[in-house]
């Protein structure tokens, strides 16, 4: 793969890189045609991390289906399609690990402890062996995007981060291959993440700017489904993702529910309808 980058780089060749775990979706896929867009040559590497991954999490249960991916890829005229193994991502010996202080502590990090250092630690790995001059990311996983963002600032890695926006079902589920884990008889319970976050996104709009009565509509709406159980319904700042308490310029809301065996993440923008004051002032 690296003398593949090399010599692409030394043609001139505009290189993009789509990091997935595969099980591919139309949100995959999304983001193959964006790359495809900004670069000459599109690497989409497919490899199941084990070091995002906590204890009891589902690290062996991860749906694969490498045969059905390259069919969808081949479609997409991907140049290379990249299949690391756990052994040469992380031979005997490996100790290296790529943590960061601050965002790993809200949203997913405070259940997944380990989860953004090894995003974080495989990206890295992936950049220097792709060699992208991009690399794109989709905002379904949004605190991830801004780990990588920030990883790649701190780190002087010079690569663009693309990120690219959320593909949902017709119903408003937010595609994702752990979708596969759900039941039939789960989807109301699953369709609660983005009824809430549309929810929230049509009162705030309408000029609600207290975060705890957006959060109080959303938790209820979640609570109204007996097999949704809530892990976290934050509003925080599209940056730090500190909590935010008036809705005074754009915020991220973001969720996390348990649906059955089902971790569902899903995140949307909240735009209050006047421009925040500080920025009034400032176009000309
Ligand atoms: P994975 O969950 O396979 O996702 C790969 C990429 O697809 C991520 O950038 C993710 O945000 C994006 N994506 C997933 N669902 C999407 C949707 N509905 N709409 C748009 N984009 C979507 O995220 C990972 O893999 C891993 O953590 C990885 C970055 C590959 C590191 O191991």
């Amino acid at each position: 793969m690296q003398a593949q980058a090399d010599a692409w780089r030394r043609a001139g060749r505009r290189i993009a890189l789509v990091p997935t775990m595969g099980f591919l979706h139309a949100g995959h896929l999304s983001l193959v045609r964006l790359a495809r867009e900004m670069a000459d040559k599109v690497v989409v590497s497919i490899f199941v991390n084990p070091t995002q991954f906590g204890p009891g999490e589902d690290l062996e249960a991860y749906p694969r289906d490498l045969e059905r991916d390259r069919r969808l890829l081949a479609t997409e005229g991907v140049d290379t399609l990249f299949l690391p193994s756990a052994g040469e991502m992380y031979p005997e010996g490996y100790q290296t690990r790529v943590t960061l202080d601050r965002l790993p502590q809200h949203l997913c990090g405070l259940s997944r402890p380990v989860h953004f250092g090894g995003v974080a630690t495989v990206v890295v790995k992936l950049i220097h062996i792709a060699k992208p001059h991009l690399a794109v990311f989709g905002e379904k996983d949004y605190q991830q995007l801004l780990v990588v963002r920030r990883m790649v600032r701190d780190l002087n890695l010079d690569v663009e981060i693309v990120g690219a926006p959320t593909v949902r079902e017709a119903d408003g589920l937010a595609m994702s291959s752990r979708n596969a884990y759900l039941a039939e008889g789960q989807r109301p319970a699953a369709l609660t993440l983005s009824r809430a976050l549309t929810q929230a996104r049509q009162q705030v709009a309408a000029g609600e700017r207290q975060a705890a009565v957006v959060i109080a509509s959303a938790v209820s709406m979640i609570q109204s489904e007996a097999e949704a159980i809530i892990d976290y319904v934050k509003i925080c700042d599209p940056e730090t993702l500190e909590d935010v308490s008036v809705i005074d310029r754009p915020v991220r809301m973001a969720l996390a529910v348990r649906v059955g065996r089902s971790r569902l993440i899903d995140n949307m923008a909240l735009v209050p309808p006047n421009p925040p004051e500080s920025a009034q002032g400032e176009t000309p």
